[in-house]
């Protein structure tokens, strides 16, 4: 099949150069000249596209506004943004609205056609993947682990499950609090009733209370009907509240009483309902700093941490690390219908000896994304995000090559270069949480050199 790719600049003499490069080189293409026409063309005709090349500068309705539409009505189609080096901040702009491909103007021929193959082909594995997910049957909430910390939380679990006293799991981000939470219930005796859940930091501060406890109709404006609340749901079940940080202290106070008593109003109603619920609560926040701050109680801490049950963070047990690797890696295959794929030694080593800021989340979209990028019978090094080969090799002290023979070694001088460059870059940016110019200042180079390196690199940040 022949891509079409629809072309949106409002200058006659590119769009005739971008279709002569893109016909001689078997695209189909579709043209327009203004930001109005190209919505108009995609409204009707937007199916047959595989790729836009969008000029950010254009007159009256300019090329972002274009994106934000097409990211609405189009999201599956890959924009290539184009943008001469006066609107390099544009450009910025662009990325941020999910514009992940960008050719500068003037374009080589050369450059175009590589971006342009490569975000199809993107495109392609990306909808490959979100297609195979979506067949694929759920994967059953699992816990793995055998280093003596976790068997020490999971005895703690066991405890914890058959006591009816509320449970606090503390934990840095991605650690597997809410696993933990949902295996507690599911070895309670409470394991037949259900299972609620409400996310402190997700609900609008407004709208908490009557989500937690329910509303009568017309309490509030919106409040059409008599809504039930989760903590009526969760009657003879758990209710697990997760970021319990995040709750203002006005819910805090009513929060106390229930977990107290056990009874409670709806919102706008008087009447008080009784209910048998085992709460659950969780945070990746140091309550006791909050409570000295003043953001938390002190007596709902109490209440709500009778069994305080602490998740330890991936660092502190790596020797579950190729434990977690390899269930990964089977999990996600078969969850994609492919064969399931070794890593190699080297690339398990540097997994290993990475500090997971994200934990097991990180660990397991790590794995994830080089399920997806790469089609080798073995995953190894080279693999691996560099952002992480290069922090374990900041971390060891020593060069990116020492990390692996295949990390910095292979391929020709240039490639080398390259992957060492992108490395580094993608490790500064991190660092400088993604804030170019800081980044550009850190490692002494101008922000538009760093910039054009990005660009050169493929190296996308937000
Ligand atoms: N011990 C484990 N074994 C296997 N997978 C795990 C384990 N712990 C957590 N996971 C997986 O890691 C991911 C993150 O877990 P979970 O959502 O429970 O963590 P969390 O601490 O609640 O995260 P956050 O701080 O982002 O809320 C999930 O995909 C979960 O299935
Ligand atoms: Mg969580």
């Amino acid at each position: 099949m022949k891509h079409t790719i629809f072309i949106v600049d409002d200058e006659e003499s590119i769009r005739q150069a971008l279709r002569g490069v893109l016909e001689d080189d078997g695209y189909k293409t579709a043209e327009v000249a203004t930001g109005e026409d190209a919505l108009k063309w995609m409204a009707e005709e937007g199916h047959r596209a595989s790729a836009v090349l969008l000029d950010v500068w254009l007159p009256k309705m300019d090329g972002i506004e274009v994106l934000q539409n097409l990211r609405k009505t189009h999201p599956d189609i890959p924009v290539i943004v184009l943008s001469g080096h006066a609107t390099i901040d544009t450009a910025v702009k662009a990325t941020k609205l999910g514009a992940y491909h960008f050719v500068e103007k003037p374009f080589s021929a050369e450059h175009l056609l590589l971006t342009l193959g490569h975000a199809l082909k993107e495109n392609r594995l990306e909808q490959e993947n979100t297609r195979l997910r979506k067949d694929a049957p759920p994967t059953a909430r699992q816990i793995i682990g055998q280093s003596p910390l976790f068997l020490r939380m999971m005895d703690e679990i066991q405890s914890a499950a058959q006591s009816g006293a509320s449970v606090l799991v503390l934990g840095e981000n991605g650690t597997g609090k809410e696993s933990v939470a949902h295996l507690i219930h599911e070895q309670s005796p409470r394991k037949d009733g259900p299972f609620v859940e409400v996310n402190s930091a997700a609900i609008p501060e407004e709208l908490i209370e009557s989500e937690l406890f329910g509303h009568e109709a017309g309490s509030f404006t919106g409040a059409t009907g008599r809504k039930s609340g989760k903590f009526d749901q969760a009657h003879q079940g758990t209710l697990f509240l997760d970021e319990i940080g995040d709750m203002s202290l006005k819910t805090q106070a009513k929060m106390l009483r229930v977990v107290q008593e056990q009874r409670f109003e709806r919102v706008g109603g008087n009447k008080t309902i009784e209910v048998d619920v085992r709460v659950i609560a969780a945070t990746n926040k140091n309550l006791e700093e909050e409570i000295r701050q003043g953001n938390f109680r002190e007596d709902l801490y109490y209440r709500l941490a009778v069994l305080p049950i602490q998740v330890p963070p991936l660092r502190e047990r790596v020797g579950d690390v190729p434990l977690l690797v390899n269930h990964f890696l089977a999990h996600i295959t078969a969850a994609y219908r492919q064969k399931p794929r070794p890593i190699h030694p080297d690339a398990m080593a540097v997994l290993t000896r990475y500090h997971w800021p994200g934990n097991i989340r990180e660990l397991r979209n790590i794995v994830e994304r080089m399920i997806i990028m790469t089609r080798d019978p073995e995953i190894g090094v080279k693999d691996i995000p560099p952002a992480v080969t290069m922090a374990v090799s900041q971390q060891n002290g020593v060069a990116v090559s020492a990390v692996g023979p295949a990390a910095g070694l292979a391929g020709t001088y240039r490639e080398a270069k390259e992957a060492f460059e992108r490395a580094y870059i993608t490790a500064q940016l991190d660092r400088h949480g993604g804030n170019i110019s800081r980044t550009a200042e850190a490692i002494q180079m101008e922000r538009s050199n760093l910039h054009k390196k990005m660009k050169q690199l493929g190296i996308q940040h937000e």
